[in-house]
């Protein structure tokens, strides 16, 4: 892996996911901490996407998990210092990295089983930014 710890963090809609996730991380021996949400009971997807983002800094990665990836995608691209690709294949999220240099991840838990979610999170741990021009375009996101 490129960096040195990730950071997951759920709603309820992607608390299984989660969960399959963290034994995955567990067995290839990466370092992550987990955030929650820790069960399956109801609660909203920009709380979780906001603790993450305050937990972002060079050295690590995040991994946001709800129903569709969608919400919780929007709320942590709020933050200045994140950009949050949501991702349903492994290409996407290469691209990602090596074009956008994301530095969180988000799926669906609803839309995706946990061979896919692997091959995406494999493809965004291990895949460098590719620099040069994508900087120029990068600095030309932030608005005010
Ligand atoms: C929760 O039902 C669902 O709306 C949420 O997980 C997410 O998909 C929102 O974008």
């Amino acid at each position: 892996m490129l960096k040195e710890k990730i950071y997951i963090a759920s709603d309820h809609a992607g608390f299984n996911l989660k969960q399959k996730i963290c034994i995955y991380l567990k067995e290839k021996n990466i370092i992550f901490e987990d955030l929650g949400t820790n069960n399956a009971q109801s609660c909203d997807y920009p709380d979780f996407a906001h603790l993450l983002a305050s937990k972002i800094n060079s050295n690590c990665f995040g991994i946001l998990i709800c129903g569709t990836g969608i919400g919780i995608s929007i709320a942590a691209n709020k933050h200045k210092n994140i950009r949050c690709a949501l991702c349903h294949e492994g290409l996407s999220a290469k691209l990602s990295r090596q074009h956008n240099d994301a530095n969180v991840l988000a799926l669906g838990g609803r839309l995706i089983g946990i061979e896919m979610a692997i091959n995406i999170i494999e493809n965004f741990i291990q895949t460098p930014f590719d620099g040069d021009r994508h900087i120029r375009r990068i600095q030309k996101i932030e608005v005010d």
